[in-house]
C-alpha cells in the first residue's frame, strides 16, 4: 500500500517536471525568435539605409531585364506539339535514333514522330543539342536519353537508325581516337542491340568511304571500293565508317541481323552547325555577316549538296525496303566550290569578296553520287531544288544569328 502511494508521488513529480520544462522551452524559443526578428529588422533597416536610391534603381532595372529575358525564353518553349498521326499498336514502332539530337537525326526524329511512332533518342550531345529536339520533350511518344554509344545500351526497340558520329572534319578530327571508337565500338554496340532484340538497323555511312575518288569512278557508284588514305587526317572518320559497314555485313551474315546501309553525300539544311567549317554553313554565315567568303584551294573541286528532307525520305524508304546492300543517298547536281560561293553571293545579294586560302590535306577533288541504285530499288530521288533548300537554310541561319545577337545584348545588359 505504502509502495503504491510512493509510486504515485514519483509519477506526479515527473509530470510536473515535464510540464514546467515544456513551458520554459516555449518561452525561451519565443524570446529567441523575437530577438532574431529584432536583429533582422535592424539589419534590413541598416541595409536599406545603406542603399542609395541609385543602387536601388539599378537593381530594379536588372530585375526588369531579367523578367523580360524570362518572358523571352518562355516564348521559345513550344506550348503545343505538332500533330502526330495515330498508329495502332500493330503498326506503331518503337524506334531508336542514335545521334538524334544532331542535324540529320533531329529531322529524322521529326519525321518519325509525325508518322506516329515512338521515338527514343540516344545522344551524348558532343555535336548535337537538346535544342534540336526540345519541341518533342514531354511528348508521350518521345524519349531522350543522354548516352554515349561507345557503352552498351539495353532497351527494347523495333528499329534502329544509327547516326551517332561527328560528321564534319573539325568535329571528327578534334578527337580522332574517340571518332574511331564511336564508329567501331559504338556500331558493335548497336548491332549487338539489334541482334538481341531482333531489330532492323540502318547505318548512316558516308560518301567518305570513297575517299578522294579516282577520276575513272565519277560519279561514284556503290560498286566503287574507294580511294582512302588510311593514315591521313580524315582516316579516323573514313576508315571508321568503312569498318562500320564491314561490321554491319559481318553481323548480317553471321548473326542474321537485318541491316541497311545508307551512304550519305553532303547534306545541308536548318539545324546544321553554324561554325563547323563545312561549305554551305560557312558561305551562308560569311555572306550574312557581309564578310569575305573563304574558299580552300583554287575552288575547282566539286561537291553535290542534298537538302535534308530528301535524305530523311531516302533513309526511311531504305529502312522500309527489303534491299540490304549499300545505297547512295545524295543529290547528283554537281557544283564547283567557286560556283557555289557565287550562287550564295547572288542569292543573298551581297558583294563579299571571294578569298582563296590554302587547300586542305586529302580533300576529295570531285564528289557526285550515282543514284541509279536508289532510283531503281527505292524509287527515290531528291525533290528539293537548290533554290528552295538554300532559302530555308538561310532563313534558319538568319534567325539563329538574330537570336545569338539578342542573347549577347541581354548578357551585356546584365
Ligand atoms: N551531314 C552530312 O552531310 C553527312 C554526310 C555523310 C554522312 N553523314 C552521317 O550522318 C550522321 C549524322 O550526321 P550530322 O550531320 O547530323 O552530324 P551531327 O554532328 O549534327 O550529328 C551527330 C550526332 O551524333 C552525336 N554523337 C556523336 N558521338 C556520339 C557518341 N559517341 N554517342 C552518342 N551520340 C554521339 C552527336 O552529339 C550529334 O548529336 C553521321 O553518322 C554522319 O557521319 C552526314
Amino acid at each position: 500500500m505504502i509502495h503504491k502511494k510512493r509510486m504515485k508521488q514519483v509519477l506526479l513529480i515527473l509530470v510536473l517536471f515535464v510540464l514546467v520544462f515544456s513551458v520554459y522551452k516555449s518561452i525561451s524559443t519565443d524570446e529567441h525568435n523575437s530577438i532574431n526578428l529584432i536583429y533582422h529588422d535592424e539589419f534590413a533597416e541598416k541595409m536599406i539605409d545603406s542603399n542609395t536610391d541609385e543602387e536601388l534603381k539599378l537593381a530594379q532595372d536588372k530585375i526588369k531585364k531579367l523578367e523580360e529575358r524570362l518572358d523571352d525564353l518562355e516564348c521559345r518553349i513550344p506550348k503545343k506539339y505538332e500533330t502526330v498521326k495515330f498508329l495502332n499498336y500493330q503498326v506503331r514502332k518503337r524506334i531508336l535514333v542514335t545521334g538524334g539530337a544532331g542535324f540529320v537525326g533531329s529531322h529524322l526524329v521529326d519525321y518519325l514522330m509525325k508518322q506516329g511512332h515512338e521515338v527514343v533518342v540516344a545522344d551524348n550531345f558532343f555535336t548535337g543539342s537538346k535544342k534540336n529536339v526540345r519541341h518533342w520533350i514531354g511528348h508521350p511518344n518521345f524519349e531522350l536519353i543522354q548516352h554515349d554509344i561507345v557503352n552498351p545500351l539495353y532497351i527494347e526497340i523495333d528499329q534502329i537508325y544509327h547516326l551517332a558520329s561527328p560528321a564534319s572534319p573539325i568535329h571528327y578530327m578534334y578527337n580522332p581516337v574517340k571518332t574511331i571508337k564511336t564508329n567501331t565500338l559504338g556500331t558493335i554496340n548497336m548491332l549487338g542491340l539489334a541482334r538481341r532484340v531482333g531489330a532492323k538497323i540502318l547505318i548512316a555511312s558516308t560518301s567518305e568511304v570513297y575517299g578522294d575518288p579516282d577520276p575513272s569512278h565519277h560519279p561514284q557508284s556503290e560498286s566503287y571500293w574507294g580511294h582512302v588514305n588510311p593514315i591521313g587526317p580524315r582516316a579516323c572518320y573514313d576508315e571508321g565508317k568503312r569498318v562500320a559497314e564491314t561490321l554491319s555485313y559481318a553481323y548480317a551474315k553471321q548473326e542474321k541481323v537485318d541491316v541497311r546501309v545508307a551512304r550519305i553525300f553532303n547534306t545541308y539544311g536548318p539545324r546544321m552547325h553554324m561554325n563547323d567549317g563545312r561549305v554551305v554553313g560557312n558561305f551562308i554565315l560569311q555572306a550574312l555577316k557581309k564578310e569575305a567568303i573563304t574558299v580552300y584551294g583554287d575552288g575547282k573541286h566539286t561537291r553535290s549538296f542534298q537538302y535534308v528532307s530528301d535524305l530523311v525520305d531516302g533513309m526511311v524508304m531504305l529502312m522500309d525496303s527489303n534491299y540490304t546492300q549499300p545505297v547512295n543517298l545524295g543529290n547528283p547536281q554537281e557544283h564547283t566550290i567557286q560556283e557555289f560561293a557565287e550562287i550564295i553571293k547572288e542569292f543573298l545579294n551581297v558583294k563579299s569578296e571571294i578569298q582563296h586560302l590554302n587547300g586542305v590535306e586529302d580533300d576529295p577533288q570531285r564528289r557526285k553520287p550515282d543514284i541509279s541504285r536508289a532510283k531503281k530499288v527505292l524509287d527515290w530521288e531528291p525533290k528539293v531544288s537548290l533554290k528552295k533548300g538554300l532559302q530555308l537554310t538561310i532563313d534558319y541561319f538568319r534567325t539563329e544569328l538574330e537570336t545569338q545577337q539578342l542573347d549577347v545584348e541581354h548578357l551585356d545588359a546584365l
